[in-house]
């Protein structure tokens, strides 16, 4: 099997790169920076590309790696950050842009050189997507500059004798016009990838590691019912069988009839299937917790703790499985990133684990790429296509103060927006869509009386990874009978806004 490595010198985009390589059909790892040669050699790829970063490479503590790796004769793309390295590390001179117009950042017209591999065959002028405050402004013996824009002077550079290629900008993100294509061109005309590996080798190679590493042990899963942790049942169902327990917590924070659905639809399946009651233990645990991060926090924790009295149960279960997907991951906070909210199964976990290991088969994919794996494991379309729930539940689209009335109020409301959008047929035009009981009251007249009720926020997004999303255009009908029935039908709730805002700045889940 063909691999290829890339090489994470602490930039937010590693599985981003990782992503764009596996839509070429190329099977690809990220591994940390300090990776010796003799690992690389190990590890055997068709070739080697190195992320951004966010650090200047002549600073004393920035990330450097071992030269030795630009002689093993493998071909190398270095990212940004990762550019500027092979600059530095090969004899060019990286400085730092000290007048503001030699900085870039953002949507940059770019100049090409379309004789050179990565370029050939594009037009010579378009758009890239740059983000850098350094720039080369020599490159080392041998290569040639092979990008320009108005203020840089290198932004792509090249060694075809050595196959060496640098680029200033992102070709991972959709911003750069062709940056999907100049990766190709590398993967394909640089590296000779083949393209021939698919998500069935994915399923093969994971349960492969998975039995690897459980033997004979016993593990037990956390299941939502969501796509995630129902792709991970399956694949670790497939992998480990009987040695295999599912639990689902009703934490009293699911969706209107949610933790029955799920039950019925998972007692079908060949697997053994626990469901725990748990709403008391989580509401009074909640109770009188406003802040998003503490509410993330106190479920994370006690999720742990169904999960461990549950082992205990069963008894000698050394492992935990998680359907943590790497945007949860990365808007945890993951090595230099910042924290943007603690998803519950990452950045909201407790310090003690009382298990040996936490198995997370889906940490390196996007959603899209678990939904792909879901059909490949013939888990049904209504399953795979369902829209994420998030694990806090409801608890995090009750902005403040949780009440069980709050959570009730919410439910029937969320149900109604549900209800229509499916009767509109509009579910399949939104990845996800929800509401939220925000914490403000205003004066409403209902039946010639005062109401001082709740406001509801309706919430509907387009998206394909959930790392960004796009507010969905709702037919203004379809809002007016959603509001309409609300109103009427709900009790507490006199006025209905409809959220848009992107994300960014704004993200999907208002806590
Ligand atoms: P945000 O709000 O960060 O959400 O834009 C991105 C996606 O992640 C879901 N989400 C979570 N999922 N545990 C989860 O399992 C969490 O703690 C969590 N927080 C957000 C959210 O519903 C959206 O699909």
């Amino acid at each position: 099997m063909q691999k290829v490595l890339v090489l994470d010198f602490g930039a937010q985009y590693s599985q981003l790169i990782a992503r764009r390589i596996r839509e070429c059909n190329i099977y690809c790892e990220v591994k940390p920076y300090t990776i010796t040669p003799d690992e690389i050699r190990a590890f055997d790829p068709i070739g080697v590309v190195f992320s951004g970063g966010p650090q200047s490479v002549y600073e004393e503590t920035s990330p450097h790696i071992d030269p030795a790796i630009f002689r093993m004769g493998l071909p190398i793309l270095g990212i940004c950050y990762g550019c500027q390295l092979m600059a530095y590390t090969l004899g060019g001179t990286v400085s730092a842009a000290t007048e503001a117009t030699a900085r870039e950042y953002g949507k940059t017209l770019t100049h090409f050189d379309t004789s050179d591999t990565l370029f050939s065959g594009l037009p010579e002028t378009s758009v890239t997507w740059m983000s850098h405050g350094d720039y080369i402004s020599a490159v080392p013996a041998g290569f040639t500059v092979t990008a320009t824009t108005g203020v840089c002077p290198t932004a792509a550079m090249a060694d075809r004798a050595q196959r060496l290629y640098g680029v200033q900008f992102h070709p991972e993100v959709m911003h750069t016009e062709y940056g999907a294509q100049m990766l190709r061109k590398f993967l394909f005309d640089v590296c000779g990838a083949a393209g021939d590996w698919t998500m069935r080798d994915y399923r093969a190679s994971a349960i492969a590691a998975i039995r690897e590493k459980v033997g004979s042990g016993r593990a037990l899963l956390a299941l939502s019912g969501g796509v995630d942790s129902s792709v991970a049942a399956a694949l670790m169902a497939e992998a480990i069988g009987s040695q295999l327990t599912c639990v689902f917590v009703d934490h009293g924070l699911m969706r209107k009839d949610e933790g029955d659905e799920v039950e019925a639809a998972f007692s079908k399946w060949d697997i053994h299937f626990v469901r725990v009651n748990a709403e008391v233990q989580f509401l009074s645990k909640l109770a009188g917790v406003s802040d998003p991060e503490r509410k993330r926090k106190i479920i994370g924790e006690e999720f742990i703790r169904v999960f461990e009295a549950e082992a205990r149960k069963i008894g000698k279960v050394d492992y935990l499985v998680q359907g943590t997907i790497y945007p949860d991951v990365i808007e945890s906070g993951l090595g230099n990133s910042a924290v943007i909210k603690s998803h519950h199964n990452v950045g909201g976990l407790p310090d003690y684990v009382d298990f040996r290991e936490i198995i997370e088969p889906l940490r390196m994919l996007f959603k899209d790429e678990v939904r792909q794996l879901g059909r490949e494991l013939g888990l049904a379309e209504y399953l795979v296509m369902r829209q994420p729930f998030p694990g806090p539940g409801l608890a995090i689209r009750v902005i403040g103060e949780i009440t069980k009335d709050k959570l009730d109020i919410l439910r029937e409301a969320d149900f109604i927006f549900r209800d229509e959008v499916a009767k509109a047929g509009f579910d399949r035009s939104m990845n996800q869509y929800f509401a939220v009981l925000t914490n403000m009251r205003s004066v409403g007249v209902m039946g010639d009386g005062r109401t001082y009720d709740y406001t509801l926020a309706l919430r509907g997004v387009t998206t394909s990874d959930f790392m960004t999303a796009d507010w969905a255009r709702i037919p203004y009908e379809l809002l007016d009978r959603v509001s309409t029935r609300i109103v009427n039908e709900v009790r507490g709730i006199n006025r209905i806004v409809y959220d848009i805002t992107s994300k960014p700045p704004a993200t999907i889940e208002w806590e």
